[in-house]
């Protein structure tokens, strides 16, 4: 591959990229969804996925976005028939693993006309998570452009497909529409990488955000301080409350998600009980949802049904999750023409 590295067009997240082109790839993905064609403008190019954490929406979405759009999708599944990957500079690797990262990024690039990577926070060094270093590593490495596909701090696939199903359920009239990022109970401690992507997705929509969370829940205080920039910049607005039942009084939109937040890396042991066992009814219920302003229900997936959000409430008319993860497909079409220029 003959491009510069400083030319390319890598999708690492939203937030290193201006309004404009985020209301173009909006309108793209919108487009892909009133009009799902095959198309061939990427034909010729191929696209390499590398997963190091599990994936179904994510891997089939952007496998069938790269074919409708006529390239050619290959999915590596790291440590399924790959070589284990070791990450640091100046690492001796007299361990198990036989790869370094620098060659297995920089090989792929000679490959590869576009990588994606999912790698998920450590969740045991707060910095480097924050600072997103392993997905900066792995696009350091490369020659060709990467697409963020869920790293530490950030899922812009998702952040994308989920603007454009709001754009979609509101007709295009989303600014000043309230949207609720409501916190729930989980068995296993999330990350971060949703909660801020749908958080700031929402402020760049010009919505007025609420964050429900208890208090040892909340969001990093740089991520509030973009969603904050973002929403006033178009008319929105960003507040955070611990009353779960007051935020969803009135809403026109929840959108669960579970996440564990920077308590999980302070003290693990009170953040889990915390998790499970006092906060284990922040869950999205009908008598919730009934709060709203036939609000809709939104969720990433995968979702535990009957600890995240009840049945009736995934089962009934509100909820747009299914739309939400169709979204994606569109969204990433949207995103592959962004980094390849089509
Ligand atoms: N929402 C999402 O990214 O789903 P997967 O983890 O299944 O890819």
């Amino acid at each position: 591959m003959s491009a510069s590295t400083a030319s390319l067009h890598h999708l690492l997240d939203w937030h290193e990229l201006d309004d404009a082109l985020w209301f173009d790839r909006i309108d793209a993905a919108l487009r892909h969804h009133r009009d799902r064609t095959w198309s061939q403008k990427a034909r010729g190019k191929s696209l390499g996925l590398v997963f190091f954490n599990p994936s179904l929406r994510t891997r089939t979405s952007m496998e069938l976005a790269g074919v409708e759009l006529g390239a050619h999708v290959t999915t590596i599944n790291v440590g399924q028939g790959t070589w284990g990957f070791a990450w640091e500079d100046g690492v001796v690797m007299d361990g198990t693993e036989a790869e370094h990262i620098r060659e297995a990024v920089g090989v792929l690039s000679r490959y590869y006309d576009a990588l994606g990577v999912r790698v998920f926070a450590s969740g045991t060094d707060y910095e480097r998570d924050r600072d997103d270093v392993l997905l900066k590593t792995f696009a350091g490495a490369a020659s060709v452009p990467v697409i963020n596909l869920e790293s530490a701090f950030y899922h812009p696939c998702q952040a994308l497909g989920d603007a454009a199903t709001l754009m979609t359920r509101f007709d295009g009239q989303v600014a000043g529409k309230r949207f609720v990022l409501a916190w729930a109970t989980h068995p296993r401690p999330l990350p971060m990488a949703v909660p801020n992507s749908a958080l700031l997705a929402a402020a760049r929509l010009g919505m007025h955000v609420t964050v429900a969370r208890p208090d040892a829940y909340a969001l990093d205080p740089g991520i509030m301080e973009q969603a904050r920039r973002h929403a006033a910049s178009l008319g929105g607005s960003v507040e955070e409350t611990n009353d779960l039942d007051a935020a969803c009084e009135g809403a026109d939109v929840i959108y669960a998600k579970a996440w564990a937040g920077p308590l999980r890396y302070t003290d693990p042991e009170r953040e889990a009980s915390l998790r499970t066992e006092t906060y284990r009814d922040w869950r999205i219920t009908a008598d919730r949802m009934a709060r709203t302003r036939n609000g809709a229900f939104m969720h990433c997936l995968p979702v535990r049904r009957n600890v995240v959000v009840d049945d009736a409430v995934l089962d009934g008319p509100h909820a747009i999750h299914l739309l939400q993860a169709e979204f994606r497909l569109h969204a990433q079409k949207a995103i592959l023409e962004y980094v390849w220029q089509l």
